[in-house]
C-alpha cells in the first residue's frame, strides 16, 4: 500500500499558506552539527519524511535528538561520537546522506559512507564532492560499496588525523556549473582543517549561505569573495573547535513559488506568508512574462497571487545554478506552461530525468513535445483545460506539479496522483494547507 492523493479539481481557491523551514538548508545544517559536540537548536524546521531519515542516520553517530514537530524546533547534540560509519540503508534512501562525509571527517578525520547510487533523478555523480575530500588531503578507496575516507595523520599527536586546508576548483565535469552539494561537502570538511582552504566556482544557492551563516555563528570563519576573474570563491580560515547555538532555517523557496504556481491557474488569491521573496527574483521575474498578476509586500516577507488578474501566456524557461531558474520550481511551471496561452519553450540545464511530469501531464491533455534538435527542451502548446484522470508521481517536484494540474483539471471526474510518498519529502502537510484553500483533496492509499 502506498499514499495516494485523489484531487476532485476545478475548484477557485484562495486563503493563505505558511512557508515552512528551506528542506535542503535543514538537511546541510543536520549533518553540520556533527563539527561540535556542543548542543545546536534549530528553529523553523519543516516535519518531512527526508528530516526523519537524516535523524534516523544522526543515531547511527551517537547524536541526541530531540524534535519538538509542534513546535518545528530540532535540538541535536553528538557529545561523543560513536561511529563514523553511515550505512547503506539509510544512506539508499537519501541522497543528501552524503553530507555526512565531510562532516564525519571534519570532526575525525575518518568516514565510511556508503556509496550513493542513481536515484529518480539520474545518475547524479558525486565526483566534485570526492575531488574536495582529496584536495584536503583525505585518501579516499571505495571498499565494498563504500567510501572509505582517511585524513592525514598529525605529527607527533599519536594518530591525530586532520584534514589540510587547501586551494581547490569545483565545476562539475562536462556541465561547467558549481555544485550545490559539492560545495556543501567541502565547507563542512573544510572548517575544522589545519590551514586555509578556498573554493573556487563555490554555489551561492542561498541555502548553502544559510549553512555558512550557521557555521559562522558557530565560531568558523568562512567568507564569500570574488577571483580576478569575478569567479565565485569561498575562503575558509580553519579552526580548532565549534561551539553550539541557536539558528533560524531560512523560509523554503521552491515550496513558496509552488504554491504561487497554485494560485495562479486556480483563479483566486493566494497570500504566501513566511517567505523570502528576494531569494526567487528569477521566477517572479518568468511568472510575470507568463502573465501572472501578484504583488509583493512586507519586505519580500509576504507574496500575494491573484489569479482572477492572470492571464497566462506562454513564455520560454532555461534553468541554470543560483541566481539562475531553479531546476526544482521546473515541473510545477510546466504545469503553467500547459495552461498557457501560445506557445513555451523550456530548457533543462542542470539535472536529468526532469521532465519525468510530462508524460503524465500529457495524459491530461497537455501538448508538449521534445525538441528534435535538444533532448533538453520541451515544447509546449498552451491548452484551455486539462482534464483528470490517475497519473504517477515519479519525483517529488513532479508530484506537486501533477497535484498542481489535478487541482486544475475540471470535468467532474477525480485526479488520483499515485505514488505520493515523494511528495511527502518535501512539503509539509501540503494536503490540509490545500484544503485550507479550498482544495477537494485527501489522502489515502493504494495498492500497487
Ligand atoms: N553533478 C556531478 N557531479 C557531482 C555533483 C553534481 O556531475 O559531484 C551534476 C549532476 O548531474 C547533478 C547536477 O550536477 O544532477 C547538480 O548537482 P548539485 O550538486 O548542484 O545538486 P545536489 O547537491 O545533488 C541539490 C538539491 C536538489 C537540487 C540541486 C540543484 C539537496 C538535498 N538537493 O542537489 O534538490 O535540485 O541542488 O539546485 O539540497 C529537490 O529538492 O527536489 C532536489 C532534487
Amino acid at each position: 500500500m502506498t499514499a495516494k492523493i485523489v484531487i476532485r479539481g476545478g475548484k477557485k481557491l484562495s486563503g493563505t499558506v505558511t512557508v515552512r523551514g528551506a528542506k535542503n538548508s535543514v538537511l546541510e545544517l543536520i549533518p553540520a552539527t556533527l563539527l561540535t559536540d556542543e548542543k545546536v537548536i534549530l528553529r523553523n524546521v519543516p516535519n518531512l519524511k527526508d528530516i526523519e531519515t537524516v535523524c534516523e542516520l544522526m543515531k547511527y553517530f551517537g547524536t541526541e535528538i530531540n524534535w519538538d514537530k509542534e513546535n518545528h524546533t530540532l535540538e541535536l547534540q553528538t557529545k561523543v561520537l560513536k561511529s563514523f560509519v553511515a550505512p547503506y540503508e539509510i544512506v539508499k534512501t537519501m541522497r543528501a546522506s552524503i553530507y555526512v562525509l565531510g562532516a564525519l571527517l571534519g570532526r575525525t578525520g575518518q568516514a565510511q559512507v556508503s556509496f550513493p547510487g542513481g536515484c529518480v533523478l539520474g545518475s547524479r555523480p558525486i565526483d566534485v564532492h570526492l575531488k574536495a575530500m582529496g584536495a584536503l588531503g583525505a585518501s579516499i578507496k571505495i571498499i565494498h560499496g563504500d567510501i572509505v575516507a582517511n585524513a592525514p595523520a598529525v605529527d607527533g599527536t599519536d594518530g591525530v588525523q586532520r584534514l589540510v586546508g587547501a586551494h581547490m576548483k569545483l565545476l562539475i565535469p562536462y556541465g561547467n556549473g558549481t555544485s550545490h552539494g559539492g560545495t556543501v561537502n567541502a565547507i563542512l570538511a573544510a572548517t575544522l582543517a589545519r590551514g586555509k582552504t578556498t573554493i573556487e566556482y563555490a554555489s551561492i544557492e542561498p541555502e548553502v549561505d544559510d549553512l555558512i551563516n550557521m557555521l559562522n555563528l558557530m565560531g568558523a570563519k568562512i567568507t564569500r569573495a570574488k577571483n580576478a576573474d569575478e569567479v565565485e570563491m569561498l575562503q575558509i580560515e580553519g579552526v580548532g573547535k565549534l561551539r553550539g547555538c541557536e539558528f533560524s532555517v531560512m523560509p523554503d523557496r521552491i515550496e513558496a513559488v509552488s504554491y504561487a504556481i497554485v494560485g495562479a491557474i486556480n483563479g483566486g488569491a493566494i497570500r504566501i506568508e513566511n517567505t523570502d521573496a528576494t531569494k526567487y527574483e528569477i521566477v517572479l521575474q518568468k511568472l510575470k512574462d507568463a502573465g501572472v498578476a501578484f504583488e509583493v509586500s512586507d519586505n519580500g516577507r509576504t507574496l500575494t497571487v491573484d489569479g482572477e488578474r492572470t492571464k497566462l501566456r506562454g513564455t520560454d524557461v532555461e534553468t541554470w545554478q543560483y541566481p539562475g531558474f531553479p531546476t526544482d520550481a521546473l515541473p510545477q511551471f510546466m504545469t503553467l506552461l500547459s495552461l498557457a496561452d501560445g506557445k513555451s519553450r523550456v530548457k533543462e540545464n542542470v539535472t536529468s530525468d526532469r521532465f519525468q511530469c510530462v508524460p503524465e501531464l500529457r495524459r491530461m491533455g497537455a501538448i508538449a513535445d521534445v525538441d528534435e534538435k535538444n533532448p533538453n527542451v520541451m515544447l509546449f502548446t498552451g491548452v484551455a483545460d486539462l482534464s483528470s484522470t490517475n497519473v504517477m508521481a515519479a519525483d517529488l517536484r513532479s508530484g506537486f506539479a501533477l497535484v498542481t494540474a489535478g487541482l486544475f483539471a475540471n470535468h467532474g471526474g477525480t485526479t488520483e496522483v499515485l505514488r505520493a510518498y515523494h511528495i511527502f519529502r518535501g512539503y509539509e502537510s501540503f494536503v490540509e494547507s490545500l484544503r485550507g484553500l479550498g482544495a477537494d483533496i485527501e489522502k489515502t492509499f493504494a495498492e500497487e
